[in-house]
């Protein structure tokens, strides 16, 4: 593995929320290796470790830290401990995220609608808000959040989660234009169909037992109806994420902002 001590991103401070997770690790690792020094916050405090020792694999300096998003005063409290370990943050990935039940609306249940707003909308609310605070005292910033195609599209069965993913959208184009000011870019990204791995699995499993029009309850017939609504006509990789973010975040992206672009095979 090559380590990097004086790449594109080499100075700069990167939080990550889900960093333990696939995504957030995904991203985590190719930041590193552009030369980031990079703050893992996850609620899992075993992957979480786990996650830092990848990461520090590249050569910059890692510290993980058990944060739960839906708790405000924990987030606010864990950034600032980010801000007195390494002095200030240039960029956020804003990525933790839960799918939750997947149920047609009349009978999605109540606590689950809950638990998926709590962690994909306040935790993002909440994470977004610490942050920025310290990204206008600097005066600079980058800002990534993760939404979804399911933010685009509502799909069925998914009712807490395209919600929670449409709030993603709209609390990035809103962040966009209050953080403009202040000389900070906030965009999204929209992956879908990611695989292969267990959330692909999952994934394809749930929509199976859900047992609506819109999918067989065959797990097999169910992947491929998946992949045959993707224009590219295949699952994305977990691998072509962490580019577009580095993008997003990069200096290359100066003049955008409120977007969000989606990682999808040419679903829009
Ligand atoms: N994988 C996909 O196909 C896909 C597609 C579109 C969007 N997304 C989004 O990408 C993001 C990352 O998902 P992933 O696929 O890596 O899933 P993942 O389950 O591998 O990772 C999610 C991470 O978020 C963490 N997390 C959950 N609740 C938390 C909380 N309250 N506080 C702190 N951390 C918490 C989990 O511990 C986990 O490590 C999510 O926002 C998800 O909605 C994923």
């Amino acid at each position: 593995m090559t380590t990097h001590t004086s790449g594109q991103f080499s100075g700069k401070i990167a939080v990550i929320t889900g960093a333990a997770g696939t995504i957030g690790l995904a991203v985590a690792e190719h930041l590193a290796s552009l030369g980031a020094d990079i703050a893992l916050l996850d609620l899992q405090k075993d992957k979480l470790e786990d996650a830092a020792t990848k990461v520090r694999q590249y050569g910059s300096t890692v510290r993980p830290y058990v944060c739960d998003v839906t708790d405000a005063q924990c987030v606010n409290s864990t950034t600032e401990q980010v801000v007195s370990d390494f002095g200030k943050i240039d960029f956020l990935f804003n990525n933790a995220g839960f799918q939750g039940a997947f149920a047609p609306i009349q009978d999605y249940p109540e606590e689950d609608f809950n638990r998926v707003i709590q962690i994909n909308v306040c935790g993002a609310f909440h994470v977004l808000q610490a942050v920025a605070r310290q990204m206008v005292a600097q005066k600079s910033g980058a800002i990534v959040n993760t939404a979804s195609m399911a933010g685009v599209q509502g799909p069925p069965n998914m009712a807490a989660y395209g919600a929670s993913k449409f709030a993603i959208v709209g609390l990035t184009q809103t962040a966009s234009k209050d953080l403009a000011p202040h000389n900070i870019r906030v965009n999204a990204i929209s992956p879908a169909f990611m695989g292969p791995g267990p959330m692909w699995d999952m994934q394809v499993e749930k929509q199976a037992k859900a047992k609506t029009q819109y999918f067989s309850t065959d797990p097999e017939t169910v992947a491929k109806q998946m992949i045959g609504s993707v224009p590219m006509r295949r699952y994305g990789n977990i691998s072509e994420i962490p580019g577009v973010v580095s993008f997003l975040l990069s200096d290359a992206a100066s003049y955008m902002t409120g977007v969000n672009l989606p990682i999808a095979g040419g679903i829009l």
